[in-house]
C-alpha cells in the first residue's frame, strides 16, 4: 500500500489518539461526525483567547484592529481554500446547518415563486431537506426528489428529466454522509444553469476530504462545517458565487452589518459584512483557519489519495463478509469517499456500534440524519465508519476483526 500521508507524524498531533477506551487504542472511526482536533488548531484558538483577545470590526484599538485583522485574513485563506474568486465571497457561519438555512430564507424566500421547483435527491442531510420543506410551504414552490441508483449513485437520467424551467434550485449533496457517494455536481450545473436555475451544493462532507474549487465546479453555492475538517464547532462557511451576491437578502439582521440606520431606514454594508450580523464566533474562525492551513500543508490531493487507499483497503476487507454484511453505496473508490455504511445482518446496528465500542472502535450508528435514505433503502439504520487523515490501515484491520469475532458470536 503506497503512503500519500506521514501518518505517524500527523498522529502525534492528535494526543486523544492515545487514549485508551474500555482498555483498547482507541479507533476512531466517527469523523464524518465530527473530526479530531490537532494541537496546532487547539493552541491558535487558546493563544486567540488568552492574549489576542477583542471583538472585531468596531473598535480602533490595537487589539480590536489585530483581531479584525486575523479575521479578515482568514476568510482570505479560506476563500483561496476553495478558488473563491475574492474573499467578500466567504461568509462565516455557524455551520453547514446554518449556511444552508440562511439560503433557504435569504435566497430561496426571495426567488421562488407558486409552481416553481426545488430539486433534492433522497440521499439528502435532514439540513439539505428540512429548511427548502418550510420554505416550500412560505413560496407555493414544489420540492422534488431525485432517487438513487442500485450503486448508490444519483439517477442522472432522472435528473435530466426532472430538470425544466420550473426548476429555480437543485440543492445538493457533494458526498453523501451514508453512502460516501461523490456527486457529479458540475454536470448537474451545467444542466441546471441552461434552465436559469442555480445550484447549492452541500459540502459538509466533501470539503474536509478532497481539493475543491468553486470555479472549476462551475457551482453556485457552497455550505460546509469548520468541525468536520480538523477546525472547532460553532463555525461554517457559506459561499456565495459574487454575481450571486446581490439576489440574496441577509436573513439576519442587526448590529455589524449595516451602514446606517434612521428610525424608520437603513442601508446594508457591502458583502460579506452585511449577511454577518452579531459578534460572529471569532475565535472559531480563527482555528478554522489554522486546520485549513494544516490541511494545506498536507496537501488536499494527498488527503483524497489516502482516503481511497484506506476505503478500498476497507471494502475489499468487508466482501469477506458476503452474506453476512451489507455494506452500501459505490463499490469503486472513484467515486466514493471514506464513510462506509454497513449492517451487520440480523443485528440491530446500535447494537453492533456498542459492541464495536468495547474494542475501542468509535463508530457511528443509527440513521445519520438521513432518514428518507433509510426508508429508501428499507433499513432502520446502520453502522457508519468514517476515515480521514489520523486513520491507518491497522485500525482498519482491527475494525474488520472485530467485525469477525462479532460475526462468529452471532452465527454460535
Ligand atoms: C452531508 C451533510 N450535510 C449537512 C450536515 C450538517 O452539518 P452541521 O451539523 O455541521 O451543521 C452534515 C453533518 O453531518 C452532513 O453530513
Amino acid at each position: 500500500m503506497m503512503c500519500f500521508l506521514n501518518i505517524n507524524e500527523i498522529r502525534k498531533d492528535f494526543p486523544i489518539l492515545e487514549r485508551k477506551i474500555r482498555g483498547k487504542s482507541l479507533v476512531y472511526l466517527d469523523s464524518a461526525a465530527s473530526s479530531l482536533k490537532p494541537i496546532q488548531v487547539v493552541e491558535a484558538i487558546r493563544e486567540f483567547y488568552l492574549i489576542e483577545y477583542s471583538n472585531i470590526h468596531r473598535g480602533v484599538h490595537y487589539l480590536s484592529q489585530s483581531a479584525t485583522s486575523r479575521y479578515e485574513e482568514s476568510r482570505e485563506k479560506i476563500a483561496k481554500f476553495i478558488n473563491a474568486h475574492s474573499s467578500e465571497e466567504i461568509i462565516f457561519t455557524y455551520g453547514t446547518t446554518d449556511s444552508l438555512n440562511m439560503l433557504a430564507y435569504g435566497y430561496g424566500l426571495r426567488v421562488l415563486k407558486p409552481g416553481d421547483k426545488i430539486l433534492l435527491t433522497i440521499m439528502e442531510h435532514h439540513s439539505n431537506i428540512l429548511p427548502w420543506m418550510y420554505i416550500s410551504t412560505l413560496t407555493g414552490a414544489k420540492i422534488d426528489y431525485i432517487d438513487i441508483t442500485d450503486e448508490g449513485e444519483i439517477d442522472y437520467d432522472e435528473l435530466d428529466e426532472k430538470i425544466n424551467e420550473k426548476t429555480k434550485i437543485v440543492s445538493i449533496t457533494h458526498m453523501s454522509n451514508v453512502l460516501g457517494t461523490i456527486i457529479d455536481v458540475k454536470k448537474i450545473a451545467k444542466k441546471i444553469h441552461e434552465v436559469g436555475g442555480v445550484i447549492i451544493v452541500d459540502g459538509a462532507q466533501s470539503v474536509p476530504h478532497m481539493p475543491i474549487n468553486v470555479r472549476e465546479l462551475e457551482i453556485d453555492f457552497l455550505a460546509f462545517s469548520g468541525h468536520k475538517m480538523l477546525g472547532p464547532t460553532g463555525i461554517g462557511v457559506l459561499w456565495i458565487k459574487r454575481d450571486l451576491l446581490d439576489d440574496m437578502h441577509p436573513p439576519r439582521l442587526g448590529g455589524g452589518s449595516i451602514r446606517d440606520v434612521t428610525l424608520d431606514d437603513f442601508t446594508f454594508l457591502d458583502p460579506p459584512h452585511r449577511f454577518e450580523a452579531g459578534t460572529p464566533n471569532i475565535a472559531g474562525v480563527i482555528g478554522l483557519a489554522r486546520a485549513v492551513e494544516y490541511l494545506e500543508k498536507i496537501g488536499m490531493n494527498n488527503v483524497r489519495r489516502h482516503e481511497e487507499e484506506l476505503t478500498s483497503y476497507a471494502l475489499k476487507e468487508l466482501d469477506r463478509f458476503k452474506g453476512q454484511i451489507d455494506v452500501y453505496g459505490p463499490s469503486s473508490v472513484s467515486i466514493r469517499g471514506g464513510i462506509i455504511a454497513f449492517n451487520v445482518k440480523g443485528l440491530d446496528p446500535n447494537m453492533v456500534g456498542g459492541l464495536l465500542d468495547s474494542f475501542g472502535i468509535a463508530v457511528r450508528t443509527g440513521k445519520h440524519c438521513a432518514h428518507p435514505l433509510h426508508q429508501r433503502l428499507s433499513i432502520d439504520g446502520s453502522v457508519r465508519a468514517s476515515i480521514y487523515i489520523y486513520n491507518t490501515k491497522e485500525e482498519i484491520a482491527l475494525l474488520t476483526s472485530a467485525l469477525e469475532e462479532i460475526t462468529n458470536a452471532t452465527i454460535r
